[in-house]
C-alpha cells in the first residue's frame, strides 16, 4: 500500500474552490489536511466527500478541552474514518490519554498527533502564560508529555524534527508544515525547509498548502515534489 508523506492543507473558503483543487490531485500521491476553516463551514459531510475520493484525511482541529469532551470529540472524529486527528498537547496528560483510551479500541484506528507550541507563540507570548521556558524546550517537554500519554507523535517544525528525532524512536511521527520546495515563495512562513531537507532531519509527513494550492498546474507541483522525495 502507498504511504504518501504529503499532506496538501486545503485552506480554501469555498467547497467549489476546494473541489477544483482536489479534482486535480491524485491520492497516490498525497493525502489531505482539513482544518478549523472548512470543517466549520462544511463539516462532516465534506470530510466524507473527500474520502470517498480515495484521499486520507488529516482533520486539523486541535481539540483542547476537559478529558471527557476531547475524548468523545476524538471519537466522533474517528468514526468519521479519517487517517490522522490531532489534539494540543497543552491539555495535559490526563487529557491526551483519556483521547488515546478512547480510540484505542476503534477498528481502523486513526493516527492521534499532539500540537506542542505553536509555530506562531513567541518567547513573550509564552511568559504572558507564565512560561519562562523558550518555545524550543517548551515544545520538548510538551513532545515528552505527548509521547509518555501514549499519542502517536507531533506536529513539529522541521527544523525542529532533528532534535525531535534524538529524543523519541522513529515509530514517534514527526507532521511539518513550513515546507518549502527549493525556488518557491516562502509566503508568510519564517522557518522553511525543502521537503528532502525535512524528510532527512527527521519529519516523517510533510504538510504543504500554497506551493502546491496556489499553483497554475498543482498535479505537476506534487509529482515534482513526490519524485524529489522517493
Ligand atoms: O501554505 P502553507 O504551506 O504555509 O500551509 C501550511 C499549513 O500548515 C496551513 O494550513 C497552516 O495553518 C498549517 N500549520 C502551519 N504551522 C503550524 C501548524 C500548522 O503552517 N505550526
Amino acid at each position: 500500500m502507498s504511504d504518501p508523506k504529503i499532506i496538501v492543507a486545503l485552506d480554501y473558503p469555498s467547497e467549489l474552490r476546494a473541489f477544483e483543487l482536489i479534482n486535480k490531485l491524485d491520492a497516490d500521491l498525497c493525502r489531505l489536511k482539513v482544518g478549523k476553516e472548512m470543517f466549520t463551514h462544511l463539516g462532516p459531510v465534506f470530510v466524507e466527500k473527500i474520502q470517498n475520493k480515495g484521499f486520507d484525511v488529516f482533520l486539523d482541529l486541535k481539540y483542547h478541552d476537559i478529558p471527557n469532551t476531547v475524548a468523545k470529540a476524538c471519537e466522533a472524529a474517528a468514526s468519521l474514518g479519517v487517517w490522522m486527528l490531532n489534539v494540543h498537547a497543552s491539555g495535559g496528560s490526563r487529557m491526551m490519554e483519556a483521547a488515546a483510551n478512547a480510540l484505542a479500541n476503534h477498528q481502523n484506528k486513526p493516527f492521534l498527533i499532539a500540537v506542542t507550541v505553536l509555530t506562531s507563540m513567541s518567547q513573550q507570548d509564552l511568559s504572558e502564560l507564565g512560561i519562562n521556558d523558550t518555545p524550543a524546550e517548551q515544545a520538548l517537554k510538551l513532545a515528552k508529555l505527548t509521547c509518555s500519554s501514549g499519542l502517536d507523535g507531533i506536529v513539529c517544525s522541521a527544523q525542529e524534527a532533528a532534535i525531535m528525532r534524538q529524543n523519541f524512536k522513529h515509530d514517534f511521527l514527526l507532521v511539518s508544515p513550513g515546507i518549502r520546495p527549493a525556488g518557491s515563495q516562502p509566503d508568510d512562513q519564517r522557518r522553511t525547509m525543502t521537503p528532502s531537507d525535512a524528510l532527512n532531519a527527521g519529519s516523517d509527513y510533510l504538510v504543504i498548502g500554497r506551493p502546491i494550492t496556489q499553483s497554475d498546474n498543482p498535479l505537476s507541483v506534487l509529482r515534482t515534489i513526490h519524485s524529489e522525495i522517493s
